[in-house]
């Protein structure tokens, strides 16, 4: 039985950071507005010549470190991303070349918010299944540069960042160390509700902006990410106080506590950052757990569930001891 190990973790936060403050300078809001319906109080933003490629070589550095691997060592990079350098080639191709590694493979993952948990499950079947042994997942965003900052329904909840695991198949028989379990959902028909203007095949436009009906993304995130959870458990045969650690999507800290809250999880055990990096996508999960691990509140043992909601919809949740 080969099980999936958290090697190593790691993360990149851009310099520059913006407060709610500095955003009411420039369109209509206030830190009260923000941080009383986010929970939001800054975010990090990327410098103009950093791209998501860069913010991922920086934590994908990071994780390499943690790991006490080499670079080479790694055989497989999946990168989420919904923010790529370009249409094509794939960023993952490009940090590969970033990190020296002449062989392998390496693709992008495209399910916004749920990138990474995509991206997890995707990499624990391929070190399962015998294929590969050591996988870099990471999830890395620059949603600075598709916002409209002129819209503060929109421009208020993002932030740039980057996160990564590196995974590790090991020959173990205790199989309830490492990856556990995972799952992964979509249902296209609600994909108006949170998307990106344009795109190559649809229409080439230079504004890719975000829009969103908010009410609708809030009602589905607590909605399917307790389904999800609550499935989870059930095939992993693993009850809610069994887990140590609740790892959320960190878009919003209402979703958050909401979805905790129905799951009867106690308010001590969900790990918060979006207060300091605001809403980074694909990059919000690896993020947070990375902080909570360097902050010793996350220690190796520890019960861990990741659950994340995104466009599309996409939704998925990843059961892990760490
Ligand atoms: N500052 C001040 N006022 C604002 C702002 C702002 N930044 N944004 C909207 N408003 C105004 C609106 O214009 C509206 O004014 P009106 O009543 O005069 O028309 C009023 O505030 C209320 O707007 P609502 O959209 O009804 O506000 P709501 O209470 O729904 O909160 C929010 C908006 C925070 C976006 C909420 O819907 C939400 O959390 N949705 C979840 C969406 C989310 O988290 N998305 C992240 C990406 S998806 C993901 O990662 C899961």
């Amino acid at each position: 039985m080969i099980n999936t190990i958290i090697k190593g973790v790691g993360m990149y936060l851009p310099e520059k950071v913006l407060t709610n403050d500095d955003i009411s300078e420039f369109v209509d809001t206030s830190h009260e507005w923000i941080f009383d319906r986010t929970g939001i109080r800054q975010r990090h933003i990327a410098s103009k010549d950093q791209m998501t490629s860069d913010l991922a070589y920086m934590s994908a550095l990071d994780a390499i470190q943690d790991a006490n691997i080499n670079a080479t060592d790694i055989d497989l990079i999946i990168l989420a991303t919904s923010t790529p350098d370009q249409v094509f080639p794939s960023t993952a191709v490009k940090l590969q070349d970033m990190l020296n590694i002449r062989d392998g493979a390496a693709f992008d993952i495209h399910a916004v918010c749920s990138g990474f948990i995509y991206a997890l499950s995707t990499a624990d079947n391929f070190i399962k299944s015998g294929k590969y042994k050591r996988i870099l997942v990471i999830g890395s965003e620059v949603y600075s540069r598709i916002l409209n900052w002129k819209d503060r329904t929109t421009c208020v909840l993002f932030g740039d960042a980057s996160g990564a695991f590196v995974l590790e198949g090991q020959n173990n028989d205790d199989i309830r160390s490492g990856i556990i379990d995972s799952l992964i959902r979509s249902d296209g028909q609600y994909r108006s509700k949170l998307y990106c203007d344009g795109g190559p095949s649809m229409q080439p436009r230079t504004d890719n902006f975000i829009n969103m009906d908010g009410k609708e993304v809030y009602k589905h995130a607590v909605e399917k990410q307790t389904i999800i959870v609550e499935e989870l458990l059930d095939s992993a045969g693993v009850k809610i106080e069994s887990i140590d650690w609740f790892v959320p999507h960190q878009a919003n800290l209402r979703i958050l506590q909401t979805t905790a809250k129905k799951l009867k999880i106690k308010e001590e055990k969900i790990i918060v950052t979006v207060d300091k990096h605001a809403n980074t996508s694909s990059a919000s999960i690896p993020v947070a757990m990375t902080t909570a691990i360097k902050e010793n509140k996350i220690k190796r043992g520890d019960m861990c569930l990741l659950e994340a909601f995104g466009a599309g919809f996409t939704w998925g949740a990843v059961l892990l001891r760490y």
